[in-house]
């Protein structure tokens, strides 16, 4: 799905009361029998009326124990269509249809069917693993789904005697080679949120704070996550700065929505982002901001739910996706 980035920013929310907004959403969500999940990258302000919040791999799990029968998921587009590929008898509602994901982009379903073909012309015997930053369709294709929260013991599933194409994230995938010693055929794709952080721009900062605790999300480059002293998901990241009694300053390397989550598991530190690149003019981007994930706002979740759409409508190879999603997340 391509997303008219220049558009995303503009999303903003009418000057609707966001209190009012907030009393709105609770009473729809009565009415509609429904329940709220948000990823942390999402804006504060809806993860704090979110009924779960968390990164891919929690929310996958708690979509599948939501009782009402109505799914609103504040995230991306494949976060929706995972919860309502995982959950069919239920209806997943979706604040903006495009929500996208740059990595899902980056692997068009028919160009990871024509690779494969290739590879098995060649009588290579892999198993194809894929970022859940993916689509349905890429997932139909695949053997085992990972999230940055899972990665490592699904890696460790794969037969040793075969080998394993990676798809899309490049950067996740060569850091999955180094932490678990396996060899991958990796696809070319990157986020562009987590591809754009500036090295110069962090060694600035650390030596600005010289105390101060690097973490960064494992889709970052190469050269960030060598100089990072904590490397995981986000779930992850937010169970390390609660794990750290004293006082801090943390660096943040990943999407900056995040820093909400933090600060409200961890208040004690204080948390500084991480720049993107310089821009033409000398001035660093917020390109740490996923486009795509700021299209939520309290107004769409309202919206969503008042008009019950949009929503994601099955489609056939759901099905097939169906079983390598509950393979590899469920068990
Ligand atoms: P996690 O949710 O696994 O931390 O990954 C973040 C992400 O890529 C969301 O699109």
């Amino acid at each position: 799905m391509s997303l008219p980035i220049a558009d995303a920013f503009s999303q903003t929310d009418s000057l609707e009361d966001p209190l009012e907004l907030m009393d709105e959403i609770d009473q729809l969500k009565k009415e509609k029998d429904a329940t709220i999940l948000a990823h942390y990258y999402v804006d504060g302000e809806i993860q704090d009326i979110a009924d779960f919040t968390g990164d891919s791999l929690k929310l996958a799990r708690d979509a599948t124990q939501v009782t009402t029968s109505t799914i609103v998921f504040a995230g991306v587009h494949f976060m929706g269509e995972s919860a309502k590929i995982m959950n069919p008898e239920k209806r997943v509602l979706i604040p903006d249809l495009l929500a996208g994901c740059s990595l899902a982009e980056s692997c068009p379903a028919d160009e990871l069917a024509a690779f494969q073909e290739q590879l098995r012309a060649q009588g290579r015997q892999f198993d194809t693993v894929a970022y859940i930053n993916t689509s349905a369709a890429v997932k139909s294709l695949c053997d085992w789904i990972v999230t940055s929260g899972n990665a490592r013991e699904i890696i460790d599933r794969v037969p040793s005697d075969r080998e394993i194409l990676f798809v899309p994230d490049q950067h996740l995938g060569r850091y999955l080679m180094e932490v678990t010693g396996r060899r991958m055929i990796l696809w070319p794709g990157s986020c562009m949120v987590h591809e754009v952080f500036s090295i110069q721009d962090l060694i600035r900062a650390k030596r600005k704070n010289p105390d101060s605790i690097v973490i960064a999300h494992p889709e970052c480059p190469q050269n960030i996550l060598e100089i990072s002293d904590f490397i995981g998901g986000t779930e992850r990241m937010r169970q390390y700065v609660m794990s750290i009694a004293e006082p801090k300053t943390i660096l943040v390397a990943t999407e900056s929505a995040m820093i909400h989550a933090f600060q409200k598991a961890a208040p004690q530190h204080a948390f500084v982002p991480v720049p993107g690149i310089m821009t033409s003019t000398g001035e660093t981007c917020a390109c740490n901001r996923c486009p795509h994930m700021a299209r939520n706002t309290l107004q769409k979740v309202r919206d969503c739910l008042r008009n019950e759409g949009p929503q994601i409508e099955w489609q056939d190879y759901f099905a097939k996706a169906r079983d390598v999603l509950n393979r590899s997340l469920l068990k």
